[in-house]
């Protein structure tokens, strides 16, 4: 089996996203101007994210003789996700979800179901595989598979980066303190702290982990831990057509920006940029940056900082 530069593993879904008209009239029926299907699920997106940006990218999931499995496997494939830890169960299948876009704000409403979803055990986790990985990514839904799998990446003193948007409190805690890096939805993480604000939302998680901690909000952008304190990075304002997908670019890119190195605040405003994009056209996955689009866009808005970092990055991975 090949080596893996990033192991992902977390939500797979197969996303209808729809743009809702001006006026909905229940129980009738609406032309609307755009829909499509597309992959989604944060774990899944962030492991075309980093694959798009040029990292040799496996998905753990499972998938079953099913249609849905098949539509998410193409989508892999268009984004270059390798499909070699695919676990084959056959009743398995990908989450559904329906993406409702307000076309006014570009404000996304999530339905999911997870009715015939396999989840992954402890022992679907390949441990040669994460051994020879640079990176894990992993989300909050994948509860066990993502326990093992961050612990298996603290051992072998890789990172494990971990995305919170939801979930028992008792049951993702327990993540927090496996992961080196924790990026949490406020939502997510007001749920599992009880705070309301960004920055006590960090200092509350630090009681169980010393992950790098990062909070995120929407337009309202991203906050992180430093030992110095919270510091803020803003969205960039861009004209949304869809926000679907954003946080997990975020994420995706976040990684990357590790991987090349890149000090947190660049990371942090790495990941903004790279969101941004993903919010100009309709699914999560349409706009994803890669190494070539991020080399041909305009970088006249960011930072003296990470625009040195562009230009000696390599831009792309070996
Ligand atoms: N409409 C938007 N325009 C520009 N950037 C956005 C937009 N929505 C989200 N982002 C960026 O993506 C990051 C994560 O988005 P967020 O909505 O918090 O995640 P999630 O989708 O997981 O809830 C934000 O901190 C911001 O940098
Ligand atoms: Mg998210």
């Amino acid at each position: 089996m090949a080596d893996f530069d990033v192991i992902a593993c977390g939500l797979n879904v197969v996303d209808n996203v729809v743009v809702l008209p001006e006026t909905v009239r229940r129980n009738e029926k609406h032309q609307v101007p755009k829909m499509l299907i597309q992959g989604g699920g944060p774990g899944a997106n962030q492991a075309c994210g980093l694959a798009a940006l040029g990292w040799r990218t496996a998905m753990l999931t499972r998938h079953g003789d099913n249609t849905v499995s098949r539509i998410a496997e193409a989508e892999f494939a268009r984004h270059g996700v390798a499909l070699d830890l695919v676990v084959h169960a056959p009743r398995a299948r990908p989450a559904l979800a329906v993406v409702e876009v307000d076309p006014s704000s570009g404000e996304r409403t999530v339905f999911y179901n997870v009715a015939d979803y396999d989840w992954l055990s402890a022992d679907d986790v390949p441990e040669a595989a994460v051994k020879r990985a640079k990176l894990v990514i992993t989300d909050g839904y994948e509860a066990t598979a993502a326990l093992r799998l961050l612990q298996l990446a603290r051992a072998c003193g890789i990172p494990g980066v971990l995305d919170i948007e939801t979930g028992e409190p008792e049951k993702v805690r327990p993540l927090y303190a496996a992961a080196t890096h924790v990026i949490a939805s406020l939502e997510g993480g007001r749920r599992t702290t009880g705070c309301e604000n960004p920055s006590d939302v960090i200092a509350a998680m630090g009681q169980w982990t010393d992950a790098q901690r990062i909070v995120t909000d929407g337009v309202n952008g991203s906050w992180a831990s430093t030992p110095d304190g919270v510091i803020h990075q803003p969205a960039f304002r861009v004209a949304a057509a869809d926000s679907t997908g954003c946080g997990d670019s975020f994420h995706a890119a976040y990684a990357s920006a590790l991987l090349d190195g890149f000090p947190l605040a660049e990371r942090l405003e790495f990941a903004a940029w790279c969101a941004a994009q993903v919010a100009l056209a309709l699914g999560a996955r349409t706009c994803l940056p890669t190494r070539a689009s991020l080399r041909s866009s305009d970088q006249s808005l960011l930072s003296p900082a990470l625009q040195r970092l562009l230009r000696s990055a390599r831009l792309s991975p070996s």
